[in-house]
């Protein structure tokens, strides 16, 4: 494996970790090795602090007032948007959604465009490596529509046999939901050729960016998805918030998920107007000061540079996948060619949460258990595994961490 990667010249990983306080601190009297970035990452102080700003001096409501501070805070929660849409480069604001993150936007299209177009014998189209909130919205929608869930499989190395997915779409297929990067695995899928396949047999394309935005530049126009949707608190910003995109054209036909305030243009009882895209699903005071949290975190990436931040994150995938080698009965779950920076791994002799346990003595977080994938540690027919995840602020030197943690993990167990 090459690990001939030569960009730290241009990124400076320990000028990086200055940004997010909390990687100085020590846990269980040792230094944090935070490796769980694919559950969470850590804020950096931008974000911290522009969440402060927001409550100290800009704090109102949004859409609503004519004072002065509704102004200020319009201004920035719209100005969130248009960082988004530019992020993402969809065509227009109307365009981006906010919600509580890539779940509830997955649920949205469900509950909306999918109620509103499934019929009995129609089929959703996913793949085996799917996280349970690209799962159980098509569940939920198929049950009460009589439609079918359709999963395409995935080889041993992880990845979406194409092919498969291919065959699987019929006129039947009325919406096709893959993620960009398994949270789970890594796998990151040809989402621009699986799109294609899609729209050739009549479905839309839901795309579930929750892996795909923290490790991936994203242009949802070249990838020609129809939704594309992600959390802030995987790309540095704060949880509670994210984003769906949807084409103008399907959001307009859409009807309403929720209802309540800032969605209407007029009520009556007896008949109740909606407000224009992207009001129209966005019921309710809104997650202000988040949605600018999450401008303020994609302006940092963006400051460090999206293609900068994805080869550091290869670096340290190449380098702790090689150095994983030393540990005698580890089993890398998931060796798809294109891969994000998270690595699965189980250990012959020692349950993976007792991995956690003892890492965790050592300071070190990684994730254990199912990783909200359960289908797909049956496909592996692992219970669990450990999952250790790259961020932009990790290090070699934290790879190297990781490997002498499960080496004592050995010596407890062995
Ligand atoms: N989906 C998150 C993870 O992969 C919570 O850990």
């Amino acid at each position: 494996m090459s690990l001939a990667i030569s960009h730290s010249v241009t990124y400076d990983v320990d000028r990086v970790r200055r940004d997010f306080p909390i990687l100085q601190r020590s846990v269980r009297g040792r230094q944090l090795v935070y490796l769980d970035n694919a559950a969470t990452t850590q804020k950096p102080q931008q974000v911290i602090d522009r969440l402060t700003r927001y409550y100290r001096e800009e704090n109102s409501n949004v859409h609503r007032g004519v004072h002065y501070l509704s102004e200020v805070a319009t201004a920035a929660y719209e100005g969130a948007r248009t960082t988004i849409q530019r992020f993402l480069n969809a065509k227009s604001e109307k365009e981006i959604v906010f919600t509580r993150g890539t779940t509830e936007g997955i649920n949205l299209v469900a509950q909306s465009w999918g109620r509103k177009n499934l019929r009995g014998g129609d089929e959703v189209l996913i793949t085996a490596i799917e996280h349970h909130s690209n799962i159980v919205p098509w569940q939920l929608l198929c049950a009460e529509k009589g439609a079918t869930l359709r999963v395409a499989p995935v080889n041993d190395a992880g990845e979406v046999i194409v092919e498969e997915f291919a065959k699987l779409l019929t006129d039947r297929t009325k919406i096709a939901a893959f993620g960009h990067a398994s949270n789970a695995l890594g796998t990151i899928n040809p989402v621009r050729q699986m799109t294609e396949l899609a729209h050739a047999a009549g479905a839309i394309v839901v795309i579930d960016g929750a892996q795909g935005v923290p490790h991936l530049p994203i242009d949802v126009q070249e990838i020609g998805c129809d939704f594309y949707t992600f959390s802030g608190h995987k790309v540095y910003g704060p949880t509670g918030i994210g984003a769906l995109y949807g084409r103008e054209a399907l959001l307009d036909a859409m009807p309403p998920w929720m209802g309540g305030g800032d969605m209407i243009l007029s009520v009556s009882f007896e008949k109740t107007t909606y407000n224009a895209l992207p009001y129209k699903f966005e019921a309710g005071t809104p997650n202000i000061a988040d949605a600018i949290g999450l401008a303020t975190a994609l302006d940092y990436i963006g400051s460090l540079g999206l293609e900068k931040i994805a080869a550091h994150e290869h670096d340290l995938l190449l380098y702790a996948t090689e150095r994983l080698q030393e540990i005698k009965g580890l089993r890398i779950i998931g060796t798809s060619r294109q891969k994000a920076s998270v690595i699965s791994f189980t250990l012959e002799t020692v349950h993976p949460h007792d991995i956690g346990t003892i890492l965790d003595q050592e300071g070190i977080a990684i994730r254990t258990g199912h990783h909200c994938a359960q289908p797909l540690m049956m496909r592996f027919n692992v219970p669990a595994t450990g999952r250790a995840s790259f961020g932009l602020y990790n290090t070699r030197a934290e790879a190297d961490a990781l490997v002498e943690g499960l080496k004592k993990v050995l010596e407890v167990f062995g």
